[in-house]
């Protein structure tokens, strides 16, 4: 383990800034398991009250630089999804992703999760209907769903956001006000694709949300007008395949990174870059928290 690679977000500590993020692999204890070995933290796959069945395939279609998915949220519901993370090892820490309409839903499903290390709050999920960025779009909800869930737990609570919105940096600060610890900036690009051949769209749901690579360089700018404006910690989210990029969006001010589509392509990321990040701390002398914001003040 190397300690130039700790980082502490929101009271949380992880040995690395490598996170898992939510709806990659993160169904079931046993993958969440294998990829917490090496992960810093882990997220869940999101989940609401009550079971969803989620779209009909194709709900997740490759592209050029990454992925699309309109999944629509599928999950067990609260009350089995517990059961079944009750099977989770806890060799980093566990985050459960929540969706839900009000804010007093929200709140309801912390309490399914006494054991959770902390909440990230889905309010940027592109194409689930009255949940995800329906929620997530209007800053005074977002900040009463922030508000009414912290009264909730004593978790740690992080609202993930989307760059869908007129202001992305209006919904961050909405959250920081509700008394946010942290914000995870970004969620997929709403997008779709057309199969030329049978003239109609390739999605079930039409269009979904877009991941992976293409999406890093908006996912780095969101993550810099953030650290502009807000004081609580930032998370980063989208396009990460590399352990440049890692240290890309640590230079643009956020304090871990969660990796998603990268996991389709390599179960053994975690490792690989975990292992390369060390190589560039020996090199370069620093501690990763220390480069957080840097490209800010250079
Ligand atoms: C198949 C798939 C399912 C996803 N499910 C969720 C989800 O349940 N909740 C959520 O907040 N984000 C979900 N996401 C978004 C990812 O967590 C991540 O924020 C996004 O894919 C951008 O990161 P990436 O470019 O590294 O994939 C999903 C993404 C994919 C590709």
């Amino acid at each position: 383990m190397s300690e130039a690679l700790r980082v502490r977000v929101a009271g949380i500590e992880m040995r690395n800034p490598l996170m898992l993020a939510s709806g990659i692999m993160g169904s079931f204890s046993s993958s969440l398991n294998r990829l917490s070995e090496h992960a810093g933290a882990v997220v869940t796959k999101s989940v609401g009250l009550a079971p969803v069945e989620g779209y009909r395939n194709p709900a997740v279609i490759n592209y050029s630089h990454g992925l699309i998915n309109a999944v629509g949220l599928a999950s067990p519901g609260a009350e089995a999804f517990s059961e079944e993370l009750r099977g989770y090892a806890f060799y980093s820490p566990l985050i459960v992703s929540l969706f839900a309409s009000t804010p007093e839903e929200f709140a309801d499903l912390t309490t399914h999760f006494e054991f959770a290390d902390g909440f990230e709050l889905n309010l940027s999920c592109p194409h689930a209907k009255n949940v995800g960025l329906s929620v997530g779009s209007d800053p005074e909800l977002v900040k009463e769903v922030v508000r009414v869930t912290k009264r909730a737990t004593d978790k740690p609570v992080f609202a993930k956001i989307s760059p869908n919105v007129r202001d992305i940096v209006e919904i961050g600060k909405a959250a920081e006000d509700g008394g946010a610890d942290g914000v995870v900036a970004i969620n997929t690009l709403k997008g779709m694709k057309i199969d030329i051949f049978a003239k109609r769209p390739i999605l079930s749901n039409i269009s979904g949300g877009v991941s992976g690579e293409g999406i890093k360089p908006v996912a780095v700018k969101c993550v810099w007008d953030l650290y502009e404006e807000l004081s609580i910690p930032i998370i980063g989210s989208g396009g990460v395949t590399s352990w440049k990029d890692v240290i890309e969006f640590m230079l643009a001010g956020a304090m871990a990174v969660q990796l998603g589509s990268a996991l389709f392509y390599s179960n053994r990321i975690f490792y690989s870059l975990k292992e390369s990040l060390i190589a560039y701390t020996r090199m370069t002398g620093e501690r990763l928290e220390d480069i957080v914001g840097m490209a800010h003040r250079t």
